[in-house]
């Protein structure tokens, strides 16, 4: 089955056919805006944890692509919240849908669902841990705009140590040689071990006016409250790097701002009509990447 888990399981030659996919996708949405191409199939989506752009964007693209949807957007409005495992839960819902796309708030629970569901399970979040439709949607936006060819610096910003979408995207860059990253964190959210590369990778605990002349994508994280356990560390955490339009002008004119969204503060709303500002773009872009990802799940592409 065509699950989608983990960022690490798509190598290069299959995330250039997603992207080409995707363009299709897009293709589809701005002539006809719809196809029957997923006529007669159920998506089911189910998530533990909160969530607008993830849920909304696969729904609208089985809505797109002619297919039906059933849904739970709160966990705890579902049996889980009388002690059902998410093993039962999969297998029961698989019986109802032809795929699946879940999150939860537990490094893992995808992988986990595999074991007894009958249709393919994506991953839409696994608490800490990754996000790959997420990243896939981000290197979308990013070969939209630049290609996948040329020398590109990438500074991640923020809560690395949470923030899955960057766990996520960091792994799809390195099939490409021609990416080189920044990690920018406070030390108590720095990104972990086995992400860093230390032959090619740099670290700074500061949003330097170096890493902003000389980044191509300066990548903004949410500080992700809902993962401390100390409020106290969240609440002088949370506001360490804040993305203003005077930050913005120490950037390349030609240089993107993405964010998988929501934000909170750490991009100023004086950002938003700059022309760096790609986030809102970025999240539209979910659309056309899930529907190619339900369109494989379904191996009706
Ligand atoms: N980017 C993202 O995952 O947003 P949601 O939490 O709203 O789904």
């Amino acid at each position: 089955m065509r699950h989608v888990l983990s960022a690490p399981q798509f190598d290069k030659p299959e995330l250039l056919e997603i992207m080409n996919q995707a363009a299709d996708m897009e293709n589809i949405l701005t002539t006809k805006g719809f196809s029957t191409m997923a006529e007669g199939k159920i998506l089911a989506t189910f998530f533990y944890e909160p969530s607008t752009r993830t849920r909304l964007s696969f729904e609208t693209a089985m809505n797109r692509l002619g297919g039906k949807v059933i849904s739970v957007s709160d966990g705890q409005s579902s049996s889980a919240k009388k002690g059902e495992t998410v093993e039962d839960t999969m297998q029961v819902i698989s019986g109802y849908a032809d795929v699946i796309a879940m999150r939860s708030s537990e490094v893992g629970f995808a992988e986990r669902a595999t074991k007894t569901s009958l249709v393919p399970i994506i991953n839409g979040g696994d608490g800490p841990g990754e996000h790959p439709t997420q990243s896939l949607l981000d290197l979308y936006t990013i070969q939209k705009q630049f290609g996948l060819e040329k020398p590109l610096r990438i500074a991640f910003v923020g809560d690395l140590k949470y923030g899955r979408t960057v766990h996520s995207l960091q792994n799809l860059l390195r099939n490409f040689d021609n990416f080189s990253i920044d990690w920018v964190a406070p030390k108590e959210l720095d990104i972990q071990d086995k992400y860093f590369n230390a032959g090619t990778d740099r670290k700074f605990t500061e949003l330097t006016d170096e890493v902003l002349a000389e980044a191509d994508i300066v990548y903004m994280t949410r500080i992700q409250q809902e993962r401390f356990d100390d409020v106290a560390e969240y609440e002088r955490l949370k506001d360490v790097f804040i993305l203003d339009a005077a930050k913005v002008a120490k950037m390349k004119k030609e240089a993107i701002i993405l964010h998988p969204l929501p934000r909170v503060d750490e991009i100023a709303t004086d950002v938003d009509p700059l022309p760096q500002a790609k986030y809102f773009e970025q999240a539209r872009n979910g659309v056309p990447v899930r529907m190619t990802l339900i369109a494989r799940a379904l191996e009706i592409i």
